[in-house]
This record gives C-alpha cells, structure tokens and sequence, in this order.
C-alpha cells in the first residue's frame, strides 16, 4: 500500500500503564495514578446527578450544528455562537487545524519540549516541523519569529504548557502576534486555562476582533473532570471557526458528553474550588521541593515538573512500586524530570512520604 511517507518513522500513541496493570504487578493495595493531569476531584456532584436522571435519546444523531452546549459557551466566553467550534476532546481540534492547514510545502512552529500532537498530527500533514527550544522553560518568541517564512501555516503556543506547567505572559504574547503575519493561524492551547492563578494573565478571547488569525483551545478534560466523555472547544474570528468547521466530521461530539459539559458549565463554583485547591496543593510541591533541594519550575496547571538526582526512568519505576504512577519527563522531552499530577491533599501526601523515602534511599540529603 501507498502509506503516507511520514507513517513509516511513527509509532502508535502508547498510553501510560494503568492503575489495576501496576496493581497487579507489584500487590500493591491501592494505586495513586497521577500522570495524565486529571482533575483528581472527579467532576462536579451535580454533573454525576445530573447524567443519573437525564433522557439522551440513544437513537438520535448528536446535535451538530449549534448545540445548546455552543450557545452556552458562547455566553460564557462573551462571543457569538459562530465564534465556537466543538471537538472530541481538544485533540481532535488538533487534527482538523492540521488537516485544514497543513501540507507538504507548509510549516509549522511550536515549542519544544511541548504538548506532542501538534507535531505527530503536522508530520502526517506533511509539513515540516520548526521546534524552537524552551530557554530555561521559557517560550523564546523572537526564535518563532525568526522561524516563519512564507511556508508557515499555523503556529502552536501552549500555555501553561504542558510538560513545563509555565505560562506565556500575556504581554509577551500579545506583542508577538502584533508581529506574526496575520496570514498565519496562532493556536493558544489553554487545556489548563481553568487552574491559572497568575494575576498578570489576560484572558486571550478579548483579543479575537483584534487578532482574528488566533484559535483559543481549551477542553472539558481537566478541571472539569471529564476527560472520559472527550470534548473540547475552540474560540476563534468566526471565518476561521467557518473553514475548520468544513473539515470537521460532522458527528464528532456525542449526546452524552454535549449534555455532561452543559451542566458542567453551570457549576462554577466547583471549577473555582478546584482551582483554589489546586493552588494550595501545588504550593506544597514548591515547599517539599525547597526542602530537598530539588528543582521545580514554576506551575500555572495541575501539574509541576520536577528534577530528581537519578535517571527519572528509574525515579517513575521505584514510585511506581511504592503505588505512584507519573510520568518519567524522559519520554517527554524534559529527561531528569519526573511530570507529576498535583493531586488531592491525601494523595500528595503519599507521593511526598515515597519521593522522600526513595531520596534518603539513594543518599540524597538535598
Ligand atoms: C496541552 C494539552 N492540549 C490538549 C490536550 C488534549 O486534551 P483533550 O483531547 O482531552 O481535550 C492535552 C491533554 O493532556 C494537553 O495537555
């Protein structure tokens, strides 16, 4: 068969071992899985009752065209409803600004270590991937700048970006697309919008009329816990939302997930709460880091990257044997970093007692 050429050098998405996997292997009675930045408070008591008693007619297609969820996004984010587009998760927003976008005889722009679908989804596109390092776990927006020609189609930003957890300061961001040729797409990835504290940030969507060639992306995954039901939405000039919306499969959010993310998003107070929770908890990763004398760098999500004085495959395998699942940042781009989800009090708590005792295991008095 003809494949397309970049297939041959790609592997399949390999998840993370899950909890009753790890379980299994080592006895362990209960497993802590804080590796895929989840919202470990689950979602919103009142989607769960909600979904209970509600009547989703089964049989019937999803809506597709302006489902009530798009008007109630619309209202909240302060745009019209042609403003919005809806995905399978945000990934699939991804896929279709990809698909849209990019060719061979195209470019693309991203950071690098970052979120890796931009660059898995533009290579089966075609088109050719510009990286530009992160300095120090900042984004280096004059190499972006540097980075675009004629070719450059759509340019990722992802912020807090994933697996660092810094964001792009707003002011920096907007005097970058100032200068970005308004022929080309900016994607702000905000995945993590709902957990940032950072009082100097400016929520982008207030700079759609000036800056029409932005896409705003942020998903139902994280802080509203409901990552299993894939949605996510874009919020971008509503020509750009009416091109992607040519390449989007018509049926691509379901019945169940468009009704669990409506009354999600009346529940505010619980995204507020767990944002607040969420800070508090990610503070005690900064203090227990300071007290080991380990590097953290600075969080703005749900997660924090941390370095630990061995190799961090090592580090993942002896937490995951003490009940701990996270990321080893080896895979991730950032290699000595271990990726973890900030979890409840309790959870954190465990993880701290494991890293410690693994630490004092290996001499390491910080
Ligand atoms: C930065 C970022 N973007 C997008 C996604 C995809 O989220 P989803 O497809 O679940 O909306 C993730 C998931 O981890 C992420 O970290």
């Amino acid at each position: 068969m003809n494949w397309k050429p970049a297939l041959s050098a790609m592997k399949p998405y390999k998840p993370g071992r899950s909890a009753e996997d790890v379980q299994k292997e080592y006895g362990i009675p209960k497993i802590e899985k804080l590796a895929s930045n989840e919202n470990p408070y689950g979602c919103a008591p009142s989607v769960r009752n909600y979904l209970e008693n509600a009547h989703i007619q089964y049989e019937i297609y999803p809506e597709t065209g302006t489902p009530p969820l798009r008007t109630a996004l619309a209202g909240l984010t302060g745009v019209e409803e042609s403003a919005i587009i809806l995905g399978n998760g945000s990934d699939d927003l991804i896929t279709i600004i990809s698909r849209a976008l990019l060719a061979p005889g195209t470019s693309t722009i991203m950071p690098v270590p970052t979120f890796p679908q931009y660059a898995h989804n533009a290579r089966i596109e075609g088109a050719e991937v510009r990286e530009i390092p992160l300095e120090d776990g900042v984004y280096a927006l004059d190499r972006f700048l540097e980075a675009i020609d004629d070719t450059t189609a759509v340019i990722w930003i992802c912020t807090p970006n994933n697996p660092t957890g810094g964001l792009l300061p707003s002011v920096e961001f907007r005097e970058f697309l100032e200068k970005v040729p308004s022929g080309i797409l900016v994607v702000a990835d905000e995945a993590y919008f709902e957990y940032i504290t950072d009082s100097s940030y400016e929520n982008p969507v207030g700079w759609l009329s000036r800056f029409p060639n932005l896409i705003i992306l942020r998903t139902f995954s994280k802080a509203y816990g409901l990552a299993a039901f894939r949605l996510g939405y874009g919020i971008s000039s509503p020509a750009v939302i009416a091109q992607l919306t040519k390449v989007r499969n018509p049926f691509n959010t379901n019945s169940l997930a468009l009704a669990a993310a409506g009354r999600a998003l009346e529940d505010q107070d619980f995204i507020a709460h767990c944002r607040q929770e969420n800070a508090v908890q990610r503070t005690r990763f900064r203090q227990f880091a300071a007290a080991h004398k380990l590097r953290i760098l600075p969080s703005e999500a749900n997660f924090v990257l941390l370095e630990v004085p061995m190799d961090a495959d090592e580090a993942a395998d002896l937490l995951m044997q003490r009940g701990y699942i996270i990321r080893s940042g080896n895979l991730l781009g950032t290699p000595g970093w271990l990726r973890v989800t900030v979890g409840t009090a309790t959870q954190n708590d465990g993880f701290f007692s494991a890293l410690a005792a693994i630490l004092e295991e290996r001499g390491h008095t910080g």
